[in-house]
């Protein structure tokens, strides 16, 4: 296992059971934001939340924190796929179910206290209007998902139009070279 998928303020012990899972890994699957995959969306929101705390000092439960942030979008499937994106028989759209659903999933695959939960369940508040984050560490997890989702957004999208960029300039050029 490669030592920077390890927060410092946690120990390796802690976190490997559950970074060597096979359906935690499997959210390298599904794509989360732009060319972000799932796994590296969900680290990536561990790591920045743990050294936010660290940076602060804020006194809270770090192993709650990682664990909290690497299974907060637990969903396992592809929410770009239409029957997520169109839910129909009154199913709830991707943004206001997958807290729960992750939740659910975190719950049968591991044995997660109920901090734990709540930080995976209130995460998209204020979307998710009745799930109030209530503790620190659920408050750090939600402010961070939003600025590493975002981030994730925007990268795809520059990534996005300097691709058709690209991609435009090579369809002009035999055009241009043509007038010559
Ligand atoms: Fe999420
Ligand atoms: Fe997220």
């Amino acid at each position: 296992m490669k030592a920077k998928r390890i927060p410092q303020a946690v120990s390796e012990e802690f976190l490997a059971p559950y970074l060597s899972d096979r359906a935690v890994c499997s959210m390298e699957e599904y794509v989360q934001h732009g060319s972000t995959t799932t796994f590296q969306h969900c680290l990536s929101v561990m790591h920045t939340s743990c050294g936010l705390a660290q940076r602060l000092h804020l006194k809270i439960n770090f192993e709650n924190l990682a664990l909290g942030a690497l299974l907060h979008d637990f969903y396992l499937y592809d929410w770009h796929d239409d029957f997520y994106r169109h839910p129909k028989n009154g199913r709830p759209l991707h943004g206001f179910a997958h807290p729960s659903i992750a939740c659910e999933n975190a719950m049968v695959r591991f044995r997660i206290s109920p901090e734990v939960q709540h930080i995976i369940r209130t995460h998209m508040w204020p979307l998710t209007w009745r799930n109030v984050p209530a503790s620190r560490e659920a408050v750090i997890v939600c402010l961070v998902d939003k600025l590493v989702s975002t981030a994730e957004a925007a990268t795809g999208f520059f990534c996005g139009l300097r691709h058709l960029w690209g991609k435009n300039r090579r369809r002009m050029q035999p055009s241009f070279l043509e007038r010559m």
